[in-house]
């Protein structure tokens, strides 16, 4: 993959800040308010039943928070959260031992639940309806099914495609809940914080300026503030400053609206070589090199989400904004 402030976040350095700046109670995460509130309204209502809370479906582009909103619900239930993600479960085996395993009440997360098999999703329907377990057991000429009661838990799934769910599972979810990209505002709060708990001060229009360049997204956000706060470090400074802040990013190749090298030679491709589009997506990724699925489910929705890109039938097509904001000039 290519280097890029979007995708390239493999760190073992930062996945450990990570865990330390992601927040952990429903009032500390910032944003999201519908989505917030209906849960917090969900999650009290079942506290009171003391039924599990309904299953959840959390989606939307990367980043946006649903991990951290997954382990959040399992804090306000007050229970454990179990956790597994769809490309690691591949035998029917593999879930039937997550399912057993769990106790009364436990959130059972699986992150990339459309990338789990669709025979072994088989299983889940009858656990999220009935609470049940239906295996086969034995070899070939000598099997029987044997029913397995489990506990009542709650299921949240994450998805950056909620599109490739099957419908049979995607109507199992009783909660579904569509992420959005942060404001300009939600972002800079989301700044302050993570300069509070890594005790790192940061001035107000550099939190600003950091949050105008995230696009929209709180993980590129922390990740931008831990790399300006290498810049600020070396450079000897106690507090980031708006003059490092910039600095940083410009060295970082993150624009003034924080398109990434990626974003911009998706843009200039269409423009240059397609003629500002419509394009189809197969030949746009076999021109920069990404694949079809990174260029949907990570740059595209934040340049749709901006107008920079439209999505008609025929293909992807630049908009008048974006040859403005590239500064080029449009082909007659
Ligand atoms: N609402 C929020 N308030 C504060 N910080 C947030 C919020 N949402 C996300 N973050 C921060 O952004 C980081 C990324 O969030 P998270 O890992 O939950 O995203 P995700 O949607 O699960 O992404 P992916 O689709 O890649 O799995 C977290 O480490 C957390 O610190
Ligand atoms: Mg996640």
């Amino acid at each position: 993959m290519k280097e890029s402030i979007i995708t390239n976040y493999e760190l073992i350095d930062d996945q450990t800040l990570d865990n330390t700046i992601r927040p952990e109670t429903i009032d500390e995460y910032i944003g999201q308010t519908d989505v917030k509130e209906n849960i917090r309204v969900f999650v009290d209502a079942a506290k009171m039943r003391k039924e599990p809370l309904d299953h959840v479906l959390l989606y939307g582009p990367p980043g946006l928070g649903k991990t951290t909103l997954a382990f959040i619900i399992a804090h306000e239930l007050g229970t454990n959260i179990k956790t597994a993600s769809g490309p690691s479960i591949e035998k029917s085996g593999d879930l039937a031992a997550i399912l057993s395993s769990l106790e009364p009440g436990d959130v059972l997360f699986i992150d990339e639940i459309h990338r789990m098999p669709r025979t072994i999703e088989e299983i889940l329907y009858p656990a999220m309806e009935d609470y049940s377990l239906d295996i086969i057991v034995g070899s070939e000429g000598n099997s029987r099914n044997i029913k397995i009661d489990l506990p009542p838990f709650t299921l949240v799934g994450a998805t950056t495609r909620a599109g490739d769910l099957s419908a049979p599972l995607r109507d199992r979810f009783g909660i579904v809940s569509k992420l959005q990209f942060y404001s300009m505002e939600e972002l800079t709060d989301i700044v302050k914080r993570t300069s509070r708990v890594l005790e790192m001060p940061i001035e107000d229009e550099a939190a600003v300026e950091l949050a105008t360049r995230s696009r929209g997204t709180p993980r590129i956000a922390n990740r931008l503030f831990k790399r300006v706060r290498d810049f600020a470090m070396v450079e000897g400074c106690d507090t980031i400053t708006l003059d490092v802040t910039e600095k940083a990013l410009d060295r970082l190749k993150v624009d003034k609206i924080g398109l990434d090298n990626t974003d911009r030679e998706l843009l200039l491709a269409i423009i240059n070589r397609f003629n500002g589009g419509p394009v189809g997506i197969e030949a746009l990724s076999s021109s920069i090199g990404e694949e079809v699925t990174t260029i949907e489910d990570v740059y595209e929705p934040y340049l749709l989400q901006i107008g920079l890109l439209k999505r008609t039938a025929r293909g992807r097509v630049v908009t008048e904004k974006a040859y403005e904001i590239l500064g080029v000039e449009k082909r007659k």
